[in-house]
């Protein structure tokens, strides 16, 4: 599937049973990585993703948590580190949309995206750094999106969350760069998964003709510059963020 040789890696993937994340969980693997996940819903889907690692020789866990949920985000850590013996690459995937004009936003759509989409890559960072910092080595890929870089109408709960993602990343960056622990963020364009099948026929049409490439992308082509991301071969890139979006942002 890459290039990338991940061999002896542990890896940890939030929000992996579907989407971006499930095509995150399958690249890695092929990339040589032993692969743990966490999901919040769907166990049926969860565990056949288990399988299918550990069919391609894979070490694999799946871990059913709120990654909003600081006290679940640390169990999963300390349980891969526990099972795993050790913590190479986190990446912080699990991500939510609740979208309306300002006006018409309720608090709970606010909190709701800002605590899934942004606190949760502050649990989950947290928890896996300081396993990180004593290893020496480590490598985080946090899951921005296009508009938290230009901003959206209708997606300030989310614009925020996934501009906040980047101001972080950058701050991690600094904070971890002695300890040779790489912090990066990929900032997706559209790409096919069950959150943009809720866009209507109109909606795609609009987004088709911003997008430079006219094509919405596959979560392969995401996944793909994780495991760039997650590899040696990119040991000198740290704080930055990699727009994948067909030429929308530049
Ligand atoms: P999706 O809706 O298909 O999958 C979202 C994943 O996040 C699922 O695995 C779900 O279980 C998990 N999740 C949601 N809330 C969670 C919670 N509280 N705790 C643990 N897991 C939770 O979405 P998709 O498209 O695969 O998105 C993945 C990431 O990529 C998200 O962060 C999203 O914001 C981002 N993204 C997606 C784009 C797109 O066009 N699909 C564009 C830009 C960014």
């Amino acid at each position: 599937m890459t290039n990338y040789n991940l061999s002896g890696k542990v890896a940890l993937v939030t929000g992996g049973s579907r989407g971006i994340g499930r095509s995150i969980v399958l690249h890695l693997a092929h990339s040589g990585a032993d692969v743990a996940f966490t999901y919040r819903s769907r166990v049926e889907e969860a565990n056949a993703l288990v399988a299918e690692l550990q069919a391609i020789g894979r070490k694999a866990a799946a871990f059913q948590s709120n990654a909003a949920d600081t006290t679940q985000s640390n169990d999963v850590v300390q349980n891969v580190i526990k099972d795993f013996g050790r913590l190479d690459i986190l990446v912080n995937n699990a991500g939510i949309t609740k979208d309306g004009l300002l006006m018409r936003m309720s608090e709970q759509d606010w909190d709701d995206v800002i605590t899934t989409n942004l606190k949760s890559v502050f649990n989950f960072t947290k928890a896996a750094c300081r396993q990180m910092m004593s290893q020496q080595s480590g490598k985080i890929v946090n899951i921005s999106s296009v508009v938290g870089v230009v901003g959206n109408a209708g997606q300030s709960n989310y614009v925020a969350s996934k501009a906040g993602v980047i101001g972080f990343t950058k701050s991690i960056a600094k904070e971890l760069a002695s300890r040779n622990v790489q912090v990066n963020a990929i900032a997706p364009g559209f790409i096919e998964t069950d959150m943009t099948e809720k866009l209507n026929e109109k909606q795609k049409e609009g987004i088709l003709t911003i997008i430079p490439q006219k094509r919405i992308a596959k979560p392969e082509e995401i996944a793909s510059v994780v495991c760039f991301l997650a590899s040696s071969d990119s040991n000198y890139i740290t704080g930055q963020t990699i727009n994948v979006d067909g030429g929308m942002a530049m």
